[in-house]
Parts: C-alpha cells; sequence; structure tokens
C-alpha cells in the first residue's frame, strides 16, 4: 500500500475537486433543468394550426367547439371547425393539433353527423401511426345513460392506439356540467399561456335566463290505447328569445310555486280530433301535490322539441308520459304533466340545434315522424307557412308521413294538418296506425315509405331533404332500416353527408 503523504494528499485533492465539479454541474442542472424541460414541452405542445371538429346531434357539442375556436384564434391560433364526418384518415395524418368535442347519443351510439367517420375513418385510426399527432377530447354525455360518454371514450382510445399523444386527459361533461366546462377551458388556456384573451362575445357565466309559466296543458289523446300525450303552452315571463323551427327547449326540474291565479288558464283535454278544449280535469294551481312532497329528480333537465315558433308568443311542447318498467312515472314526463300546476313559472332555455335547421324553404320537405316527434314537425311546418304568406315562391312543397296508435283517438293537431294541406302549405299527408282497432293490419311509418317508394325516390331526386322527429327507438331505427333497404347504405349516407338526411330522435 502507498504511504505517501504528499500524494495522499494529492489524490485526496484531486477526488474533492471531482466531487466538487459534479456536484455544481448538478446544481447548476437541478436549477435550470425544469424550465427547460417545461420550455421544450410548452413549444412542442403549443399549436399555431388546430383541428377542431365535432359530432354533435342536439347541438351543444357543436356550439363548445365553435365557442372553443373563437378562444384560441383571440390568442393567435388558426382553427379549422368542421364535422367529425369531414375529417378523413389523409386529414388527420396531416394534421398535428386536435381537439375534439364529441356528444354520445343513443345507447352509447355516436351522432348522426359522425356517421361517415364511424363507417369509413374510425375504424382505420388504430392502425394509422399518428405518432406525430397531439390530441384532446372533450366528451359530452349523461350519467343517467349505461354508456356514459360512450363516442368520445371511443374517439379518445382509438386515438390513443394509433400512437397518437394526449395534450391532456379526454374531459367527460356530464349534462353541460359548469366544472368540467371550466377544466376544457383551462386545457384551452394551457395551450397558448399568457396569450389568451377570451372573445368579447363570450361569457362563461349562464345564458340568460327566462323564466316560462305554464298556460295551458291539454291532453290531446284521451281514450288511446297509448300513454297520454300532452300539449303543453308556456308564456315568457320576459321578452320572447328568438329561435328557429327545429331547435329545443332545455327544461329543468325544480319545485315550483304557482306564480300567478289559475282561472285565465286551460288544464284540459280534447273532446276530439279537432283540438277543442273539454272538461278541465287538473286541479288547480298550487293544490296538486302535498305540502312538503320533495320532487324527485330535481336539478335534472330534459330536452323537448320545440313545437311552436318565437312568433306564436309562446314555447309549446309535445310531452308524452313516460311509465317506467316498474310502474312509476318518468321523472320529467310526470312532473310537467301530472304535478306542475299551472301558472307555475319553470326554467327553459331555448337552445340552438343547428342540425334539425332547415337551410332553405325552397328545398322540398320529406316530414317523417310518429307521437311526439309532432313536435318537430309542426315548427317546421309553421316556418313554411310563415315563408309561404311571405314569399309564396320562396317556399317549396312538403309531405308529411305521420305515425300513431288509434286512428279514433290519436289524431293530435288534425285540423292544423288539414289546413296547411288546404292552404298549400303541405302536398300531402299520409298516416300509418299501429292499432287501427277495425281488423286491419297495425302498421308503422317506415311500412308508408315502403308502399310510396317510387314517390319517395322522385322527391329525393328533386333534391328532397328528410327530416325525422320521434322516438329513437319506435320510429327512428325503423325509418333508418327502410331507408337503407330501399335506397342502399351508400345514398343514405350520401343524404347525411349532404345534410339532406336530418333526424331529431330521442
Ligand atoms: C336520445 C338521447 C340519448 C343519449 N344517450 C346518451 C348515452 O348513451 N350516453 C351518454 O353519456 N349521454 C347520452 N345522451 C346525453 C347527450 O350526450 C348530452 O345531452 C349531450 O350534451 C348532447 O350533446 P349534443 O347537443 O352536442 O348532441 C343522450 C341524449 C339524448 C337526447
Amino acid at each position: 500500500m502507498n504511504t505517501d503523504p504528499l500524494r495522499l494528499l494529492a489524490a485526496m485533492a484531486l477526488g474533492l475537486a471531482w466531487v466538487g465539479w459534479t456536484a455544481w454541474v448538478w446544481w447548476r442542472n437541478r436549477a435550470v433543468q425544469p424550465d427547460a424541460m417545461e420550455e421544450r414541452a410548452g413549444a412542442a405542445e403549443r399549436p399555431s394550426t388546430v383541428l377542431m371538429p365535432y359530432a354533435s346531434q342536439t347541438g351543444l357539442a357543436a356550439a363548445l367547439a365553435h365557442e372553443a375556436a373563437a378562444r384560441l384564434r383571440a390568442a393567435g391560433m388558426a382553427v379549422t371547425v368542421l364535422p367529425l364526418s369531414a375529417v378523413d384518415t389523409a386529414r388527420l395524418r396531416a394534421t398535428s393539433f386536435l381537439l375534439i368535442v364529441a356528444s354520445t347519443i343513443g345507447e352509447g351510439d355516436p351522432p348522426d353527423n359522425a356517421a361517415a367517420f364511424v363507417a369509413r375513418t374510425l375504424p382505420a385510426v388504430p392502425g394509422l401511426s399518428l405518432t406525430g399527432l397531439r390530441y384532446g377530447v372533450l366528451a359530452l354525455g349523461d350519467r343517467h345513460y349505461r354508456r356514459f360518454c360512450g363516442f368520445g371514450r371511443a374517439l379518445d382510445q382509438a386515438l390513443a392506439a394509433s400512437g397518437a399523444q394526449r395534450l391532456f386527459d379526454r374531459i367527460d361533461v356530464d349534462q353541460g356540467d359548469p366544472q368540467a366546462l371550466a377544466a376544457w377551458r383551462r386545457a384551452l388556456d394551457r395551450l397558448a399561456p399568457g396569450r389568451l384573451a377570451p372573445p368579447e362575445s363570450e361569457s362563461e357565466s349562464e345564458p340568460s335566463i327566462v323564466r316560462w309559466q305554464l298556460a295551458a296543458r291539454t291532453h290531446l289523446n284521451p281514450g288511446s290505447p297509448g300513454e297520454p300525450l300532452y300539449h303543453l303552452v308556456f308564456e315568457p315571463l320576459g321578452p320572447t328569445p328568438a329561435w328557429r323551427a327545429g331547435d329545443i327547449a332545455r327544461i329543468v326540474l325544480e319545485e315550483t310555486e304557482p306564480d300567478a291565479p289559475a282561472q285565465d288558464l286551460v288544464d284540459a283535454h280534447t273532446a276530439g280530433p279537432s283540438g277543442a278544449t273539454g272538461p278541465q280535469v287538473w286541479p288547480a294551481a298550487g293544490s296538486v301535490r302535498p305540502a312538503g312532497d320533495v320532487l324527485a329528480g330535481a336539478g335534472e333537465v330534459r330536452d323537448y322539441s320545440l313545437a311552436s315558433l318565437p312568433s306564436d308568443g309562446r314555447a309549446e311542447l309535445l310531452v308524452r308520459l313516460h311509465r317506467r318498467s316498474d310502474g312509476g312515472l318518468g321523472r320529467g314526463s310526470g312532473w310537467l304533466t301530472r304535478q306542475l300546476p299551472l301558472g307555475a313559472s319553470i326554467r327553459l332555455d331555448v337552445r340552438a340545434n343547428p342540425a334539425c335547421h332547415v337551410p332553405e324553404a325552397r328545398l322540398p320537405l320529406i316530414l317523417v315522424g310518429s307521437g311526439s316527434g309532432l313536435a318537430g314537425l309542426r315548427a317546421q311546418l309553421k316556418a313554411r307557412g310563415e315563408t309561404l304568406g311571405r314569399q309564396p315562391s320562396a317556399c317549396g312543397p312538403a309531405w308529411l308521413l305521420f305515425g300513431e296508435r288509434s286512428p279514433a283517438h290519436d289524431r293530435p293537431f288534425a285540423d292544423e294538418i288539414d289546413a296547411w294541406l288546404a292552404q298549400g302549405v303541405l302536398q300531402r299527408a299520409d298516416h300509418a296506425y299501429s292499432r287501427p282497432a277495425d281488423g286491419r293490419p297495425g302498421r308503422h311509418v317506415q311500412s308508408l315509405l315502403v308502399q310510396h317508394a317510387a314517390e319517395l325516390r322522385d322527391w329525393l331526386d328533386a333534391g328532397a331533404l328528410l327530416y325525422v322527429c320521434g322516438s329513437r327507438q319506435r320510429l327512428g331505427e325503423g325509418v333508418e332500416q327502410a331507408l337503407l333497404q330501399l335506397l342502399g347504405d351508400e345514398a343514405v349516407l350520401a343524404l347525411r353527408e349532404a345534410g339532406r338526411y336530418r333526424r331529431d330522435v330521442y
């Protein structure tokens, strides 16, 4: 062993110098590394161009995509907003930053305006190797459904499987939950730190709220073998907001007190198809429910197609009383048709539903519906009637195909339909009854499409827009099958993509 003291001292000094130098390097790196890492990550994840597709049935996802785009544009980014169906694999490959806003409908299904994407693009996504793509998903849904945000999840999983990197974890929004939407806006802000100024018109607060008073409730189908259908009329307790045929009334279930005496209000059932009101069948305001009865489901929201136009000065709805399998009443329909006293005021927000707007009154219009789906069809026919009154040459022909249960008891708004036929708002109206009660077999509205297949093709060849409104299960699926059978998959997809097959199904 070497015991020379000088060499020992030199070795110790060298060792100390090495330790000191490495410690200094470590300290220096330790001090600068976080910023440098953040800078690198930030630069890589700070987009200048963003693709923002939306998949939306009733318009919320579309509205949120446009709002987010305005927010990012205000920060100097170039943002392209488009329906998800306009996105194909080539576009995905050419994209670096993707923000998708997607709702889920049916039982975990994609909205209609995502149909082409789901048919052609989604199955290929996991195999695309999109390692250069950064993405984020805002998934809209409702926890009452078994497959909460099912479509948003499917998109997120497919993109992750392709090797694309998440900019942030998927944000699931339960019934428009403001906290989840605030998280989404914060995620947008992080994409452009220090640069973001919300657009002037945008406010994160609730939309201006108009309360509405229940002015009339009419039972439209007494004696029907089906569940009761009600026509509800709400009058605004403030300025009437603007809306278009196809738009939606979002109603918040809440405990209510009557705001007005009930003597001028109508709560009745119709004497027959004419719509004339018969005897009052409901108690007057304030006497419906025992004191202290707490509304189950308070705070929940329900969407209904508006059956009237702003020019009517009222929001009118058609509500079918829903009976659950355990015999109880649906919370929304039970409250509106059985509990809400006349004269009570409720919160009703009008929501734009661009997917169900008819872009041009000149287009021939084929209206297909059943039951409470008449609400959306009625609004479209009222809009046509207004156009016809103003400028007859701007109004195209319309054809109504409508299904109900019994011809004796289920003929809602028969007088109005006759008047529209007489005025030329409607060129023809065909009805199908599932329970005719005269020995003839029952049939559904899709059988009308099959029966009149030749005319259907003629109307479509003339550029007609097909508008379907009613229960997804009872109407939407049957009509879809009939169309696929009559026209073929490609033709139905082409109609959808051209915006000529619009569905308001629930
Ligand atoms: C008929 C219907 C079916 C729905 N099905 C589901 C579902 O299966 N899962 C879910 O999470 N949300 C479901 N929802 C809730 C919607 O996703 C939610 O209302 C969403 O905000 C709608 O967005 P949109 O207006 O962009 O279509 C459904 C809503 C409706 C009206």
